[in-house]
């Protein structure tokens, strides 16, 4: 199973590459989001918590106001900042939500500032997404959450370190598959992948020790609500927007024509950074990892101890990302039983993104099937 010796693949080497390079500085970006006030809103972030502990909707109302105001006065308007900008507005907006009021029927220009940002930086929705809350939050003092509970930042720290894991471990992927995976450059970059990806199982068990689902369903989980922009309500961020949707795109998802899944990530993708989209439309309409080792195997030819590797480490990357999402399951349905306990069994919950624990099942279930292959393959190996 040579990769790059496919038509198709080969052309995509250099693009890969290209790709991967431009990844490898999203970190230097976010930090840069992370670092900026273009609304003065450092103030109004350390005051939020209490507000929100307080039900003090006029005074969030009015920081909102005053952050709105300010961004109609911007001197200059960069990428950076526009980006900070929506992060900071939409953090409010989601506060006045939670109380039951939308944004923008009390703040007049709220939604024109979030439309002219999100125009400005092209991005595909006028709110934040995961990534604002998470990578493109500041660290310590500066750092933007809606209570002042301990456990916020317990979430946000694991969620931030997750994110720049997964940015590892795709961009180590993506290199993978600019080889062919007969190639010990292919394996080798699939071990590193591996590596990367266990940050993602530390941080759902030190997520799940500290964070009860009362915590999460009672105290965090309601800031994330859909608000209007215009004349649309659009969703809340939530972890199914997390580039683990690219990982899995490349090894079983880029010719998988499950409705269910397209829908997901299609709706999930567009809330990506540009890179991650870019990324995604250059493995549209290949073959998948998966499927092209289930054409190997169909051929019968026994496999070079180089391909065994490659399995291998396809296989361990496989096993990781079950090991995280078995306990991220049940995490979510957690807070999704307690939930129905709360509001009856027959009520419909949601995640904040608005898919429910069916689309995260899918997806752990996909990964058991992958898994089941390539132990398939490995044992073909001995
Ligand atoms: C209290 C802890 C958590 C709860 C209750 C929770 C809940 C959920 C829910 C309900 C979903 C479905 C999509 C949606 O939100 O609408 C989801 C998706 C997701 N979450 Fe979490 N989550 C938690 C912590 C984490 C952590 C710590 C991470 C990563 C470090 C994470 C990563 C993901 C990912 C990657 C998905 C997409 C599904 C997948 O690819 O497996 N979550 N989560």
């Amino acid at each position: 199973m040579r990769y790059t010796q496919e038509p198709s693949r080969n052309s995509l080497t250099p693009q890969i590459h290209r790709l991967a390079e431009t990844l490898g500085r999203q970190g230097a970006i976010n930090q840069a989001i992370a670092e900026a006030d273009p609304l003065g809103a450092d103030e109004t972030f350390l005051r939020l918590p209490g507000l929100n502990e307080h039900k003090d909707t006029e005074g969030i109302r009015e920081a909102l106001q005053q952050v709105v105001t300010r961004a109609q006065s911007l001197p200059e308007l960069n990428f950076i900042h526009c980006s900070s900008a929506i992060r900071d507005i939409s953090m409010l907006g989601g506060s006045l939500v939670r109380f039951g009021i939308e944004p923008s029927d009390s703040v007049p220009d709220f939604s024109e500032a979030l439309m002219v940002f999100s125009a400005y930086v092209a991005a595909q929705i006028p709110r934040d997404s995961f990534i604002d809350y998470t990578s493109r939050n500041p660290v310590n003092s500066r750092e933007r959450t809606f209570t002042s509970l301990p456990q916020e930042k317990i979430f946000i720290d694991g969620l931030r370190r997750g994110m720049a894991a997964l940015d590892s471990c795709l961009e180590n992927v993506m290199i993978a598959c600019a080889y062919p995976f007969s190639s010990k450059e292919f394996a080798a970059n699939f071990r590193s992948a591996t590596d990367s990806f266990q940050i993602m199982i530390d941080s759902i068990v030190r997520v799940k020790r500290g964070i009860t689902p009362e915590v999460f369903t009672h105290q965090i989980r309601p800031f994330f609500e859909p608000f209007r922009v215009g004349d649309r309500a659009y969703s809340a961020p939530s972890g199914a927007e997390m580039p683990i949707l690219n990982i899995d795109q490349i090894i079983w998802g880029a010719d998988c024509e499950d409705e269910l899944y397209t829908t997901y990530f299609r709706a999930n993708m567009i809330r990506l950074p540009a890179i991650y989209q870019e990324i995604s439309q250059t493995f549209t309409g290949q073959k998948s990892l998966i499927t092209l080792l289930k054409d190997r195997l169909a051929s019968g030819m026994p496999f070079s101890y180089e391909e065994h590797m490659s399995i291998q480490m396809l296989h361990h990357l496989l096993t990781r990302m079950y090991s995280f999402r078995m306990p991220h399951y049940r995490v979510a349905e957690d807070n999704v039983i307690l939930r129905q306990q709360e509001y009856g069994e027959d009520q419909e919950v949601k995640g904040s993104s608005g898919f429910g624990l069916v689309e995260t099942k899918y997806v752990l279930d996909q990964t058991i099937k992958c898994r089941q292959i390539t132990s398939q393959a490995l044992s073909f190996c001995k």
